[in-house]
């Protein structure tokens, strides 16, 4: 049975950093691989238990712009369960998009197997629910690398005459990240016990309310999701403001 706040209380986007995988398959005496697909498996069921609790948006952080620097083999590893991955939800994507959710993969797939790239493509269907959930799985991702390409793309547009310097705002940047058109996270999940966002919607997450806890990500449950919602609806978001109280 889950314990969650009001439905006013809930946040729209939750981005989670599915960390403490290798960890995870250390302290059990496994390969770090064993850690990763066990992941992959708590991934699916968070994702499936988000969209049974309504949410509208959850990011996941997969593989970052960072993690190449990990021994070839574990690349070759993550590689492949995100093609396994893929391919499933590629299959299923008309029984999911009925069900009311979409999938999107977000990061600089350009740098990633071809296989992986065109599945990557495929399993995105165009929206026709503005309702449904929106799930963004990021491989190859990293916030600053979006930054950039977000301001090479207007710098592009400045120089086709399309667009004035004086005419670039928060909005314009905005509809150039790769989550455009979504709200930004309201919560933002670390387990691990790591203290840090390890460049993680670097842009949006400038209001999100930040949640950790020292559990590895394979051992994540609904649960904890239903926790780290209740942290969340006791803070006092304020955006610069003032509290209801102080009013
Ligand atoms: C997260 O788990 C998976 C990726 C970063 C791809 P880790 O592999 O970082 O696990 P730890 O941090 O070594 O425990
Ligand atoms: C962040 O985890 C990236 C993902 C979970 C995909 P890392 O394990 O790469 O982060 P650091 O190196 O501890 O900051
Ligand atoms: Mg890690």
């Amino acid at each position: 049975m889950s314990n969650l706040p009001p439905k006013e209380f809930m946040p729209k986007h939750v981005g989670l950093i599915m960390d403490g995988n290798g960890r995870w398959a250390r302290e059990r005496g496994l390969d770090r691989s064993a850690g990763h697909a066990e992941g992959a498996k708590v991934m699916k069921r968070i994702m499936d238990y988000g969209h049974d609790i309504g949410l509208s948006a959850m990011t996941f952080y997969a593989f970052s712009t960072e993690n190449w620097k990990r021994p070839q083999h574990e690349v070759d590893v993550l590689m492949d369960l995100f093609k396994d991955y893929l391919k499933e939800a590629d299959e299923t994507k008309y029984e999911r998009e009925k069900r009311g959710f979409y999938l999107r993969v977000i990061g600089d797939i350009s740098a990633l197997p071809l296989e992986l790239q065109l599945l990557a493509k495929s399993v995105q269907l165009v929206m026709k629910d503005k309702s449904a959930m929106v799930v963004n799985l990021a491989i190859n991702y990293g916030g600053q690398q979006e930054i950039t390409r977000a301001c090479r793309q207007i710098a592009e547009e400045v120089k086709k005459g399309k667009l004035s310097p004086k005419d670039i705002t928060e909005e314009t940047i905005e509809s150039h990240l790769y989550t455009a058109g979504l709200p930004a996270p309201d919560l933002i999940i670390r387990p691990s016990g790591e203290l840090r966002l390890s460049n993680f919607l670097t842009w949006q997450s400038a209001y999100s309310e930040l949640w950790f806890d020292n559990i590895a990500w394979p051992d994540f449950t609904p649960d904890d999701l239903d926790r780290a919602i209740m942290d969340y609806a006791k803070r006092d978001r304020r955006f610069g403001g003032l509290s209801e109280k102080d009013h």
